[in-house]
């Protein structure tokens, strides 16, 4: 890859993902290292002269806790550096300021007060005082703050109890704010990263998804050569997106293996099948398993059990199909990579986990470890991009819009969605009264946002509760079973708000759930937030 770049270091906070994707938003390539690594390192990677930056993370430590600082070599490479929050501190510290400890942290909105015409604040102003000062609204979340500048800083903001909440030497270009520009909650939080990196450091704004493909189908292709790759399609975003950029790549040499659990949506299963066998003409090697997996799961009804059994089949039946590729192939050779829809945060987590800077929580792993398990190489296109990318190179491959920005589905798929046993027949209804209230948030169009009800929604579903309740249809009492209809709104999924859907919508939903699936009389809608609930049920 011949891109400009911007080096961000990661000293442990929660946000420090925001700050790359701010970075990429602003079309700029970045890559997040711990903050750990060498000046050696960092002088390797600055050797082909692409390096236009370095920005300092913020961290959940004070600067007394740990002993966390930037390699020397990034205040000696001759190129700007930010320091946000923690990443303020450090290079204060290092460059010979001073930082203490103070009783109040300061936590959440704050007004900051830009000090003369630094070049990061130069016009970023979110509004006047009546003296005349540029006031800047922003999130702030410090314990610690800087009491004395080093040696050729000059204070560039403050708020009343913080006087160095951002500080600037102009001449070697380092600046540091103590607050969060990557939040959203930072109003010209966007303003400021892209005045660093476009203006402040001079870097190309050459990061666009649609010629992104050019470059990966190249490397896919350089890595690739002669051989051949198997790819366990789900039908999710990134495997669909990866399938597709893989076969743009080497066409032919790619086989898809799609495992039908009988857990999908309705239809999923032939719209996959639709989409890449038919569409884009890839060999797709469609493995109906759903006997199995159904006949497993009799008589199972403990979650964490389900999720083992469903699982564990899933990569059984994914190595026996793979297996056979290996030894046979398309051609004559076998397949000698698997590929994996693996995107950046996943690589960020597991390297932050390495240098045990991020305190992240992972819970839901694919296919851990199937490569070693099946002697394949590893080919994973999608590695460097954030999930936005992913799907905007996706719409660029030729997908379809909705298939590339759909909710989330979980690999156990419709297993963890009825509630203890998994019984065929639930199945069944499940998928029936599920297709019904995705199509209705699909086409039901909130006025003031322009947005379907699908779109403003993280995640929605439907949950098949296994007990029966009395209804009345026509002259008859039914006795049927009940759904949970669930609507989630999130932007981590770690914490999420029930989603307030009008109730016309849910009116129409519930009305055509229980006239059109017969078995199912009674509707429910779930106003449980996490926590203290989960998104799903089970
Ligand atoms: P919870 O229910 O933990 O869900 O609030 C958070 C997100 O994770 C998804 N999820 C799963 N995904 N395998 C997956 O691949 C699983 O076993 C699983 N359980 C939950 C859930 O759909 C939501 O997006």
């Amino acid at each position: 890859m011949n891109h400009q770049k911007i080096l961000i270091l990661d000293f442990g906070s929660q946000v420090t993902q925001l700050i790359a994707r701010r970075v990429r938003e602003a079309h700029v390539y970045c890559e997040v290292h711990p903050c750990d690594v060498t000046s050696d390192w960092v002088r390797d990677y600055a050797a082909d002269g692409q390096l236009k930056g370095v920005i300092l993370s913020g961290s959940h430590a004070s600067v007394y806790e740990v002993d966390d600082r930037a390699p020397d070599a990034v205040f000696e490479l001759g190129v700007p550096v930010l320091g946000i929050c923690y990443g303020m501190q450090t290079m204060a510290t290092q460059l010979g300021g001073k930082v203490e400890g103070s009783h109040t942290r300061e936590f959440g909105y704050a007004e900051v007060r830009a000090h003369g015409q630094s070049g990061l604040l130069d016009g970023i102003v979110d509004f006047h005082t009546p003296e005349g000062d540029n006031m800047l609204k922003v999130w702030m979340s410090h314990g610690d703050k800087v009491t004395a500048l080093p040696p050729g800083f000059e204070v560039m903001a403050s708020t009343p109890s913080c006087p160095i909440a951002g500080m600037a030497d102009e001449a070697r270009k380092f600046y540091a704010v103590q607050f969060h520009p990557e939040v959203t909650h930072t109003v010209k939080g966007r303003e400021l990263l892209e005045r660093f990196v476009l203006d402040i450091c001079g870097t190309r704004a050459d990061w666009v998804m649609r010629d992104h493909i050019e470059e990966a189908v190249a490397k896919i292709r350089e890595q690739v050569g002669e051989e051949e790759v198997i790819l366990g399609l789900s039908g999710g975003v990134d495997s669909s997106v990866a399938a597709a950029l893989i076969h743009r790549a080497i066409g032919e040499q790619l086989t898809c293996v799609f495992v039908d659990h009988g857990l999908l949506r309705l239809n999923e299963g032939d719209m996959v099948m639709d989409m890449f066998a038919g569409k884009l003409n890839a060999k797709v090697i469609r493995v109906d398993a759903s006997e199995l997996f159904l006949g497993q799961l009799a008589g199972v009804t403990d979650p964490e059990k389900k999720r083992k059994i469903i699982g564990g089949l899933f990569v059984d039946v994914f190595k026996a199909e793979a297996a056979k590729l290996k030894a046979a192939g398309n051609g004559a050779k076998g397949a000698t990579f698997l590929a994996q829809g693996t995107i950046y945060p996943d690589v960020i987590e597991s390297g932050g986990a390495k240098s045990k800077k991020a305190v992240t929580i992972k819970s839901h792993h694919n296919v851990g470890g199937l490569p070693e398990q099946l002697g394949l190489k590893l080919l994973e296109p999608l590695r460097d991009l954030f999930k936005d990318e992913v799907r905007e190179l996706g719409v660029a491959l030729g997908l379809p819009h909705d298939m590339v920005y759909r909710h989330p589905f979980p690999g156990p798929g419709l297993g963890v969605r009825i509630l203890g046993e998994v019984k065929p027949e639930y199945a069944k209804l499940l998928q029936r009264a599920d297709a019904i209230f995705i199509e209705e948030l699909r086409s039901t169009i909130d006025p003031v946002s322009g947005k379907s009800w699908y779109d403003l929604t993280s995640q929605a579903f439907t949950v098949f509760l296994p007990v029966k309740s009395v209804g009345v249809m026509g002259d008859g009492r039914t006795y049927d079973y009940v759904v949970a209809l669930r609507a989630v709104c999130t932007s981590d999924f770690m914490t999420a708000d029930w989603a307030e859907l009008p109730y016309s919508l849910l009116k129409r939903v519930s009305g055509r759930i229980i006239n059109e699936v017969r078995g199912i009389n009674r509707v429910t809608y779930d106003v449980s937030s996490k926590p203290p609930a989960t998104i799903e049920w089970e």
